[in-house]
């Protein structure tokens, strides 16, 4: 049984067009989370350790302001196209588009108001709550018209979020979320006792400015070979890796499929990742510096979180050996990801 409650969670400033978040919490014997209606934003998420105890293992701002500034995508729901796109630049059926280079020389994460900045329209479900809206035609300079929903359903231990969209023109799309996790419990130190492995034979090394060069590489005998467990800090030390922030390209299928796994040896806590998608995005928090004041005072350093965010490959609008980025008229995006939690 999974229950849902709304509150309203704050105002939007007048000058942005103002307006009420909502925040949803979706309640289950093992999980709590809590979303709110601004970005389809995962503002908490409270999982069970070994001793039984709930932690929230997200981080995140006690206030809608945190989540009105400037902050690191924290819990956001990141579209029209997640990750980089090189010089914000794409051509599609011959015609160039450019997008704003909110993250120089390159577009991020939907450009200047993305996915997550906006209001989304609410609609509870007996086991969870759908967002949805309308994207309008040449938002942050995308082409047609796009209708998206995501959708929240919580089933005891099992968080799934699914994403659908339907176009009016061809554009480029790729939804994930970008909730930071530290299974220590958010505001904890670093993330380097964590396990974490990946199922993928392969990676996409980057430039200096993050994008893809191209290459579809082998893990084998690299830092990237996650195949089986690691222990974060050990295994970044011995290859002496600043940090994650690689897509690592999953098997190419439609369906259901494990992808990833993060355990937390201390709280016994651990959380797989199933997913439709093509790839999965490990960040290790390398750009968290501090400077935030997170829930309940906490600070976010370095290393402090990691994202997994299932994908489409980086850049594969410009990248015609990547999956295809795009959407067409009468096409149905449709993507689900899958948290499972568990303690042992
Ligand atoms: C778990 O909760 C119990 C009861 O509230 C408390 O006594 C105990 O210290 C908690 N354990 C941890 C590891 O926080
Ligand atoms: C989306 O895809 C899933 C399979 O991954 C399918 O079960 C579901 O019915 C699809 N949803 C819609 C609305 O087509």
């Amino acid at each position: 049984m999974t229950e849902v409650t709304r509150e309203v969670f704050g105002h939007l400033p007048q000058k942005g067009g103002g307006g009420a978040v909502e925040k949803f919490l979706l309640k289950s014997d093992s999980v709590k989370v809590e979303i709110i209606s601004l970005g389809c934003i995962i503002t908490a998420l409270e999982t069970k350790g070994r001793d039984g105890n709930l932690s929230d293992i997200v981080l995140g701002f006690d206030r809608l302001e945190g989540y009105v500034n400037k902050h690191p995508y924290f819990g956001a729901t990141i579209g029209r196209v997640a990750n980089r796109i090189a010089n914000g630049k794409f051509t599609v059926e011959g015609k160039e588009y450019q997008l704003a280079l909110n993250n120089p020389p390159n577009s991020l994460h939907g450009g200047n108001k993305g996915f997550d900045k906006v209001l989304w329209t609410p609609e509870v479900l007996l086991n969870g709550i759908r967002f949805s809206r309308t994207s309008p035609d040449g938002e942050e300079g995308y082409p047609g018209e796009l209708k998206v929903w995501v959708t929240y359903t919580l089933d005891g231990g099992e968080l799934a979020i699914n994403y659908r969209a339907q176009s009016s023109s061809t554009t480029p799309i790729s939804l994930t979320n970008h909730a930071y996790f530290n299974l220590a419990g958010q505001g904890s130190h670093d993330i380097y006792n964590h396990m974490v492995s990946i199922e993928a034979d392969s990676y996409l090394p980057v430039d200096d400015t993050l994008i893809p060069t191209g290459e579809v590489a082998a893990v084998q005998d690299t830092a990237f070979d996650l195949r089986k467990p690691v222990e974060l800090g050990r295994h970044m030390q011995k290859f002496q890796l600043p940090g994650f922030d690689h897509n690592f390209c999953l098997e190419q299928s439609a369906a259901r499929r494990y992808c990833a796994r993060a355990h937390h040896p201390p709280s016994g806590r651990t959380m797989e990742v199933y997913t439709t998608q093509p790839g999965i995005q490990f960040y290790t928090g390398n750009f968290l510096d501090g400077s935030l004041e997170g829930k309940g005072g906490s600070v976010y350093p370095k290393h402090s979180a990691f994202c997994l965010e299932t994908q489409n490959w980086p850049d594969a609008v410009n990248k015609p050996h990547f999956p295809s980025a795009l959407l067409r008229p009468g096409e149905e995006y449709n993507h689900t990801t899958w948290l499972k939690f568990t303690a042992a």
